[in-house]
C-alpha cells in the first residue's frame, strides 16, 4: 500500500504561523514571513484555512476582504502532498466563507507561468479580468488578475418610476 496519510481542513490559527512560513519557503521564491502571516491572521476580516495531516501543516489558504470585495492572499500545498485535492478543498472552504460574508467577488493574482494554479482557479470558475505587468519578482513576471463573481446585483428592489 502506498496510501498517503489522511488530511483534514481546519480553521488556521496563529500557532500555525511558524509552520506556515516553513511551507511558504518550500513553495515560493519570496515566502511570506511568520510575522506577516501572524499580522494577516489577526485581521478581523481574515478567512484562513489549514490542511493538517498527522498533526503537521501540509497546506493553507487565506483571504482578506474590504467592504464586499474578497482578496485572496495565499494558497500553497506541501510539494510532497500535491494532487491529493488539498488545494481544491481549501479553496472550497474559502469560497464558502466568502459566500457567508456576502462578498460580491473574490479576486487574485497568479503568475502567467503557473499552470497548476491557473488550472485550479479555472476549474472553480475564476476568469481573467486583467494583467498586472511585472507584478512578481524572483523572477520578474506578469500577473494575471482573476476574479470569481459570487452574486448578481440585487434584482429584488422594486423598479423606480
Ligand atoms: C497550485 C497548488 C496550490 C495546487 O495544489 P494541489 O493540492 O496539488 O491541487 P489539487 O490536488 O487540489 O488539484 C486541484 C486542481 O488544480 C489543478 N492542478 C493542480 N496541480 C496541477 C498540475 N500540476 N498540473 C495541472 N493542473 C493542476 C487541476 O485542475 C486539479 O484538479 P484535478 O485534480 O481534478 O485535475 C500547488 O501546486 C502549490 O502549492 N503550488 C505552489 C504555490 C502556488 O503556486 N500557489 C498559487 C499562487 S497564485
Amino acid at each position: 500500500m502506498t496510501d498517503k496519510p489522511e488530511w483534514e481542513i481546519v480553521p488556521m490559527t496563529l500557532e500555525m504561523a511558524a509552520e506556515g512560513n516553513v511551507l511558504e519557503s518550500k513553495c515560493f521564491t519570496v515566502p511570506t514571513s511568520e510575522n506577516l502571516l501572524r499580522t494577516e491572521l489577526l485581521k478581523p476580516e481574515a478567512i484562513y484555512f489549514a490542511a493538517v495531516s498527522e498533526g503537521k501543516l501540509v497546506g493553507y489558504a487565506g483571504m482578506q476582504s474590504v467592504l464586499d470585495e474578497g482578496y485572496m492572499m495565499d494558497i500553497c500545498v506541501d510539494p510532497e502532498r500535491r494532487r491529493e485535492g488539498i488545494a481544491r478543498a481549501l479553496m472550497e472552504k474559502l469560497l464558502e466563507g466568502a459566500e457567508k460574508a456576502e462578498l460580491s467577488f473574490v479576486t487574485l493574482e497568479v503568475r502567467t507561468s503557473n499552470e497548476p494554479a491557473k488550472a485550479l482557479y479555472a476549474s472553480l470558475g475564476f476568469e481573467q479580468v486583467g494583467v498586472r505587468r511585472d507584478y512578481y519578482t524572483a523572477p520578474v513576471e506578469n500577473a494575471l488578475l482573476l476574479t470569481k463573481y459570487l452574486r448578481k446585483e440585487k434584482s429584488d428592489d422594486p423598479p423606480r418610476n
